[in-house]
């Protein structure tokens, strides 16, 4: 049962229970409508409390429940809402640690509201593109004020129970046994005689309502630009303050309806769905018992050694930082001790906490060091026989069980597990750059990584806060692999007649949070020299443009050398159009033979993202990727894709593949076989 319903002094206390957070499934839903009509029957009972079992008043929505016909079966939310609100025997809420969506919508309903100090209270439906469907928007701002309950819907951002201690939300707090005080506060209630308050017949006080919503239109017109949801929420709630409470809750209901169709909203689902499916793994049962992770090492304090080391200080782990040379470990620490300083100055982090962070780190020359260790993270040289000495040597000192992973972004995860007599302990760990600040880690599943490393990289991920997504051994994993398609669109365009500045502004303008050529000036374009002169031996028959070989040889690498495809003045990162840049590349075209020609907006859109959905699809083809939602989760997270979009697969989706094929054809590339199997069918990637 999601409801229980027992007796204690003449009040029926009804506990839901349906965990982790007592989700308003079905089942809960229609034990809360059943409770409180048989209260209303029993001559006995006096009054109801209502209260969650376990870690929770309630979380909210059933999210197992979203999508399936059982979210939109009677009793709704609305129902339960309104049974509740209209019984005639007081009904108080007694809520601890968490009252949240639906869960708070329900606490509205109620007469009254005992709750514990530090509940988190939250209406977070805007963070799927919705709002809260159950009036929220209408109950909220009655008890709260107006002002909070703005910012609370429009954000969703929880607040603490005590600081909403001194307004209408709560009847009282109590720090003693919750049920012992909502039992006696349901017992005096009874006493009284009713109608019990409803939030729904209270006044919204503001000296100017009007002008702070006005106020609150301007400030989410600044942020939400590319959601519609934060917009509606404040429309229903000024329908509320100016027609009433039944108009503000029809009006409520027709945005919800509408919002639920909306892309953006699909697109954040999408995204919240995402990153729980990208933690399971099929053959890997989430029962998979993992091996306990206490202690870390690093190997190379490089760019990416020290940000991964910062990962683990930052979540309490003790990492042991090893390098060949004392000169490379102080330049690596002083700049991973630069990185806290600067985070204490804008008060992100107190001295002390910084200090207590860094103490954890145990800088060494010694690979003996890392015997204590229970994972192993190499960040050296991208070089197959550097990362041979690397793993040798870790495979000696590294104590039976440790897990041995890699940072490799391009080399062969197979043959690097080779170098170890315990391949199945071997795994790849792809951090992004600055990899304390990414939220992406691709863990690179090995021919012979063992189940329990697999759980145990991706249980580790959550605690490090990473959204991690695994993928298949392959040149690239999945997203270098995809961008790789990207980058060679692009350079392609330039030749054809388009010009660095006006292909980041078309895709950045799509949404990109940087264009392919800001990004290549900012990664270093000699890392893309590096790898297509590997790639003009391994496939010579594949096209490339040389235009960017061009530009790396008269040493334009980007940001590092003050120039690249953009000019930048020293110490500043905004990039100048550069005429020495647009002249080469109209020379370059010359060169070649091609007549230039100007290039739409659209058609540089079409072409950077249907690069990256064809090779997404082989991508899935091939297994490397299990599901088009990592895929996606990838480029959120990776690679700035525009998050109301959802992702290119659930973009490719949007636009409907049939269409996606058609561009492709027309662009004369050969679509993936996946492509044009979905565009038969009517098929989606994410279905
Ligand atoms: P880096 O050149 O900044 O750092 C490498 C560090 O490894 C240097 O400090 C070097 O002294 C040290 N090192 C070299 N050989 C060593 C050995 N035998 N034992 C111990 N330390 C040794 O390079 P970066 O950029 O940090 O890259 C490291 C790895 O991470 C590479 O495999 C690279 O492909 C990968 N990676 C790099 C990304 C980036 O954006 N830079 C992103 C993702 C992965």
């Amino acid at each position: 049962m999601a409801v229980t319903y027992t007796i204690r002094d003449s009040v029926a206390v009804l506990t839901l229970d349906n965990p982790p957070v007592n989700g308003l499934g079905h089942s809960t839903r229609l034990g809360i409508v059943e409770g409180v009509t048989r209260a209303n029957e029993d001559a006995s009972v006096s009054a109801i409390v209502l209260i969650g079992a376990g870690k929770a008043f309630s979380g909210g929505a059933d999210i197992t429940e979203f999508n399936t016909p059982k979210a939109t079966q009677e009793p709704t939310l609305l129902t339960v809402v309104e049974v509740v609100e209209g019984s005639a025997k007081p009904v108080v809420a007694a809520i601890h640690s968490v009252a949240m969506g639906g869960g708070l919508e329900l606490a509205l309903s109620a007469h009254y509201r005992v709750a514990s100090p530090g509940a988190q209270i939250a209406l977070p439906e805007v963070k799927l593109g919705l709002l809260p469907g159950a009036g929220g928007t209408q109950r909220l701002p009655r008890v709260v004020g107006l002002e909070t309950a703005v910012n609370m819907i429009v954000t969703g951002t929880p607040v603490m129970s005590e600081k909403l201690a001194h307004t209408a939300l709560f009847d009282e707090l109590t720090e003693g046994n919750l049920l012992d005080a909502a039992i006696r506060f349901a017992q005096r209630a009874a006493e009284q005689k009713g109608p019990h308050p409803k939030a729904r017949d209270r006044r919204i006080e503001h000296a100017n309502a009007e002008g702070f919503i006005q106020f609150a239109r301007n400030s989410v017109a600044a942020v939400a630009r590319h959601f519609p949801a934060p917009h509606k929420c404040i429309d229903a709630i000024e329908k509320g303050v100016k027609e009433g409470f039944d108009r503000g809750l029809a009006f409520e209901r027709e945005c919800f309806l509408a919002l639920v169709q909306t892309p953006e909203s699909r697109a954040l689902r999408h995204a919240f769905f995402g990153e729980r499916a990208a933690s399971k793994i099929a053959d890997v049962p989430s029962k998979t018992p993992t091996r306990s992770i206490e202690r870390i090492g690093v190997v190379g304090a490089g760019t990416m050694g020290g940000g991964i080391a910062m990962n683990f200080i930052n979540a309490g782990l003790p990492v042991t930082l090893l390098e060949t040379k004392q000169e490379a470990l102080d330049k690596g620490l002083a700049t991973i001790h630069r990185n806290y300083e600067a985070q204490v100055k804008k008060g992100k982090l107190t001295q002390e906490k910084a200090d207590e962070r860094i103490a954890l780190i145990q800088p060494t020359l010694a690979y003996a060091d890392l015997a204590r260790a229970d994972l192993i993270i190499e960040a050296v040289f991208e070089d197959l026989n550097v990362k041979l000495q690397v793993f040798s040597q870790l495979d000696e000192v590294a104590k039976p069980g440790a897990i041995l992973a890699s940072n490799t972004s391009t080399l062969d995860l197979n043959k690097i597990a080779a170098f170890t007599k315990r391949p199945g302990d071997v795994v790849g760990m792809h951090f992004f750059s600055p990899a304390n600040v990414m939220k992406l880690l691709e863990v690179v599943r090995g021919e012979k990584t063992e189940k329990d490393v697999l759980a145990t990289v991706m249980q580790l991920a959550k605690k490090i806060k990473k959204t991690a997504v695994v993928s298949g051994v392959c040149d690239g994993f999945i997203g270098n692999r995809m961008i790789e398609q990207y980058i060679r669109q692009a350079l392609f365009m330039l030749e054809e007649g388009a010009l660095p500045a006006q292909i980041d502004r078309a895709i950045e303008t799509f949404g990109f949070a940087m264009g392919p050529f800001r990004m290549s000036d900012l990664a270093g374009n000699d890392i893309g020299w590096a790898i297509r002169k590997r790639r003009y031996q391994e496939k010579p028959d594949l096209k490339y443009s040389r235009v960017a070989d061009r530009l790396c040889e008269i040493g334009r690498f980007g940001q590092k050398t003050g120039a690249g495809w953009y000019d930048y003045q020293a110490g500043k990162r905004d990039a100048q159009p550069s005429s020495v840049v647009d002249e080469m590349i109209v020379a370059y075209s010359k060169e070649l033979g091609i007549e230039r020609r100007k290039i739409g907006d659209q058609e540089i859109v079409e072409r950077l993202v249907l690069s990256l959905v064809n090779e997404g699809a082989k991508i899935l083809e091939e297994g490397i990727a299990s599901k088009a939602s990592d895929i996606d989760m990838v480029y959120l997270t990776g690679y700035g894709f525009p998050l109301w979009r959802g992702g290119p697969m659930l973009y490719a989706d949007t636009i409907g593949l049939c269409n996606v094929e058609r561009a492709m054809r027309q662009y004369g590339w050969q679509p993936a076989a996946r492509i044009t199997e979905l565009a038969a069918s009517d098929g989606r990637f994410n279905s």
